[in-house]
């Protein structure tokens, strides 16, 4: 079996397991991992002496809160049209975004490329990426974990992983009932992988641990036959593999409606608006939104009842008269665009509009299910000018492009993709 030295044993009582149960861990895990894990991911770095961190910080970042499988071709796509660090930091935004879109959690890709000019700025100055876990954790979108894993596995310098998949690794074979959730859990979970890590090869060890969690010890059908860490896992002699880890029951998600409105010139072209760097969809391009409340009863919006019983926002006149348009929600460019329809009589006149699809595509973010509708509208010439000329004066970005077009050169949300496509 794989020799290791042991991180620390002078505290081992505050651990549920025995000193030699600590420290057969890794080695367990190691053995585990030379025979059965996967060792041919494009960003793995454990076979090279010459590690680059710039490929595991990317795909790192990627990998938060997506699967494997799901990264792969994103991850090719990046290195092919950016190989290096500075090659990311200097492109345009723009095609960072398209070379997102559908990952999801736009926010790391707005920290990806901050992130690539914060390190191309540390590497001007210092000759070389970051060399410590601090200065990992001062890069846009790296937390703790995403920084050990860049020391160990990108430095193959001492690193400790402690993300959602080592989390059910630790709470099943520790049997921590504690909710993950709270802090102090945090903290104790932190200490047991800290100590598990072993000092040598430390990247290895959360290569092996990051491969566990994703191919053995699953969240709902773990395959613990085939676990080298079977012998003493608490939960497993338990039986109570899938009671862990203990996760405070989340709020259920609110729901919201919007429309996305399609103004369509008579050539096709649609109208584009670009998403302020904060909120939903930051910076990426979309249609223009409509926020609406369905006041029938049939899907109510948690925000949007919350801002019709304060008062905040007023019903703009919008022509079905079982819905209300909560204003409050408008980026400018929606603000004038809802304000120029309504002038132009155009938000009656889009009764007439065609109504694609009653039934709204559902969308999951974070914070909220989205159910959003779309409606088309076509405008003419003159009309065009006039709203451009609005657009324009309110310094807002947009773009009048066809479906195609938008498709190839912006980076759109998932969720436009699917409402173009209709
Ligand atoms: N999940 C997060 N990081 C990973 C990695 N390097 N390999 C496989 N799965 C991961």
């Amino acid at each position: 079996m794989t020799q290791l030295t042991a991180n620390s044993e002078s505290s081992d009582t505050a651990f549920n397991h025995t000193t030699s149960s600590l420290n057969s861990f890794a080695p367990r895990l190691l053995d585990w991992f030379a025979e059965n894990g996967r060792h041919d991911l494009p960003w793995q770095q454990h076979q090279t002496d010459t590690p680059n961190p710039y490929i595991v910080w990317l795909s790192e970042v990627m990998l938060q809160q997506t699967q494997v499988t799901t990264v792969l071709p994103y991850f090719a796509r990046f290195m092919d049209t950016f190989p290096t660090v500075q090659d990311l930091a200097a492109a345009d935004w723009d095609l960072v975004a398209e070379h997102w879109a559908g990952l999801g959690y736009y926010a790391r890709a707005r920290n990806l490329h901050k992130g690539a000019k914060q390190l191309v700025a540390v590497i001007d100055e210092a000759g070389n990426f970051p060399q410590t876990l601090e200065g990992w954790e001062a890069i846009s979108g790296v937390g703790p974990s995403t920084a050990g894993a860049i020391m160990a596995m990108g430095l193959h310098r001492y690193g400790v992983i402690c993300d959602g998949n080592v989390k059910r690794v630790l709470t099943r074979w520790a049997a921590i009932d504690s909710d993950i959730t709270k802090s102090a859990t945090t903290k104790e979970l932190w200490a047991l992988a800290e100590r598990l890590t072993p000092n040598e090869c430390s990247g290895l060890f959360a290569q092996a641990m990051m491969d566990m969690g994703a191919t053995l010890c699953t969240r709902s059908k773990p395959a613990c036959l085939l676990c080298p860490l079977k012998d003493d896992c608490l939960a497993h002699a338990e039986g109570r593999e899938t009671d862990y880890p203990v996760k405070a029951k989340k709020q259920p998600k609110p729901s919201k409606f919007s429309d996305a409105l399609l103004i369509e010139s008579t050539d096709g072209e649609i109208l584009w608006l670009q998403r302020p760097d904060n909120g939903i969809w930051g910076g990426l391009w979309s249609l223009p939104l409509q926020f609406v409340e369905k006041v029938d009863g049939k899907m109510n919006g948690k925000t949007a009842t919350k801002k019709s019983e304060n008062n905040e926002d007023k019903p703009s006149g919008d022509v079905r008269s079982n819905e209300k348009v909560y204003e409050a929600e408008f980026t400018t460019a929606e603000q004038i665009i809802n304000e120029w329809l309504t002038e132009n009589d155009l938000a009656a006149a889009s009764t007439s509009r065609t109504l694609l699809d009653d039934d709204p595509i559902k969308h999951s973010l974070t914070h909220f299910h989205w159910y959003l509708t779309s409606r088309k509208l076509t405008v003419d010439t003159a009309q065009i000018t006039e709203l451009n000329s609005k657009l324009a004066a309110a310094e807002t970005a947009f773009k009048w492009l066809t479906q195609q077009k938008a498709r190839d050169s912006l980076g759109l949300p998932r969720a436009m993709e699917k409402i173009i496509e209709r």
